[in-house]
């Protein structure tokens, strides 16, 4: 017998597994560029306001425990934003505050999976959903999104794997708006076709919006909040993308419905969150007044998703120059998802591909197979022009020198 659970294999993220060598290869003296990462604040400074209610926070001595569901002022505060933004009828017991949305997927898959249940998850995924999953002996069931002029969802075909299932239902559908890793914003009217099928087959729905405000190039973005009124749903969200605070690790879980199901997973995540303690203190108490100073943040993400919007169309513009690859253009979030014509070219797979242009071009990027997308790669479109120009330029040179002779 080993030492380590059977279960631990499936805990690894394909999107950092190039670190270690990406480390090596610096301390060798190569300089690496990085376009892995979906970490705004490495790129887009933290606003001022934010960081000065974390000191205020920390100077009032905000360091004890808090409630393991968090602090009043801030489930309150997320209460307030749903209803300001959506129109959403909820207050604080509706919110349980997590560490990063991260914490959030983890409470949920072990709240609501035993061995063998299954959930529908959307391929391409965010490869965390997948860890918890399998972690809790849960099956995904996948549906893909289908590639073409934008990603989108075959909701009949969905609704015909949900049938197959009758006996066995799905616990829940899983759903990423707007999307990491393919940048798509969901039509209103997909949403609520989805709504819809969850409703009629008792599916709870899952819906992660971390990239709500996130939304560019005309897009228009729907919470499921907005539209599953009545119908049992979780909305996770938080701090990271849309505050462009991803190290105060918070997020929320809300909650917004009272019918009896609800109310178990709702108390039942309490149960996770009470057991653990609490998330980090002055970082809630800065991401209230955060979100209640709504004339600084809108200021702050409105320069900040223009500035977002004009890196991903330049990345995907020249991208889209190449015969190598291809991206469907995104609506949101700050990812490039493109396919890479593999078959032009001598690898063998998108992971050879992935540390070969490490190794040779010191360019760091991830493996689409990560999130169930063999034969496609993912970009992070938050550096500076001049350097997404230089690095994505020098990544099509590094196809031209691996394709396959005619
Ligand atoms: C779709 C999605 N969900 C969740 C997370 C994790 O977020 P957090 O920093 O809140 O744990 C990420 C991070 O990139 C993400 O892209």
């Amino acid at each position: 017998m080993g030492i380590l659970s059977k279960k631990s294999a499936n805990v690894f993220n394909p999107i950092d597994e190039e670190d270690t060598l990406a480390e090596k290869l610096e301390k060798e003296g190569k300089q690496i560029l990085k376009l892995s990462a979906g970490d705004p604040p490495k790129y887009f400074k933290t606003p001022e306001y934010i960081i000065e209610a974390y000191i205020r926070a920390l100077k009032e001595r905000k360091t004890s425990y808090a409630l393991g569901i968090g602090v009043k002022e801030l489930r309150e505060a997320v209460a307030e934003r749903y209803k300001r933004m959506y129109n959403i009828d909820v207050n604080e017991d509706n919110v349980i505050i997590t560490q990063g949305v991260s914490e959030g997927i983890d409470f949920v898959n072990a709240a609501l999976l035993d061995p063998g249940n299954k959930g529908i998850l959307f391929r391409p995924y965010y490869p965390l959903y997948m860890i918890y999953m399998r972690e809790n002996g849960g099956i995904p069931l996948f549906e893909n999104y289908y590639e073409h002029l934008s990603w989108n969802v075959d909701v009949e075909k969905l609704e015909k794997t949900i049938k197959k299932e009758a006996r066995r239902r799905p616990k829940y559908l899983l759903v990423t708006n707007p999307n990491n890793p393919t940048g798509t914003v969901l039509d209103r009217k997909v949403l609520e076709e989805l709504v819809k099928l969850a409703n009629e087959y008792d599916i709870l729905i899952i819906s992660d919006e971390i990239y709500d405000e996130i939304v560019f190039n005309n897009a228009k973005f729907t919470s499921i909040a907005e539209l599953a009124k009545g119908v049992p749903h979780i909305i996770l969200n938080g701090a990271s993308k849309s505050y462009d605070a991803t190290g105060f690790r918070l997020g929320y879980m809300l909650i917004p419905e009272q019918d009896e199901k609800s109310m178990l997973i709702r108390d039942k995540l309490a149960d996770y969150a009470e057991a653990r303690l609490s998330a980090n203190v002055p970082a809630q108490y800065a991401f209230a007044d955060s979100l209640n100073n709504t004339k600084a943040h809108e200021k702050a993400m409105k320069e900040m998703v223009k500035e977002i919007e004009e890196r991903v169309n330049l990345a995907t513009k020249i991208v889209n120059e190449s015969k190598f690859m291809h991206a469907v253009e995104p609506k949101g979030a700050f990812y490039l998802f493109p396919k890479v014509y593999l078959e032009k070219m001598k690898f063998k797979n998108d992971k050879d591909f992935v540390i070969s242009l490490l190794k040779e071009e010191g360019i760091q990027i991830t493996r689409g197979s990560g999130f169930g997308a063999e034969g496609h790669v993912r970009l992070v479109a938050l550096a500076p022009k001049n350097i997404l120009t230089q690095t994505i330029n020098k990544i099509i040179k590094f196809c031209e020198r691996h394709k396959k002779e005619a």
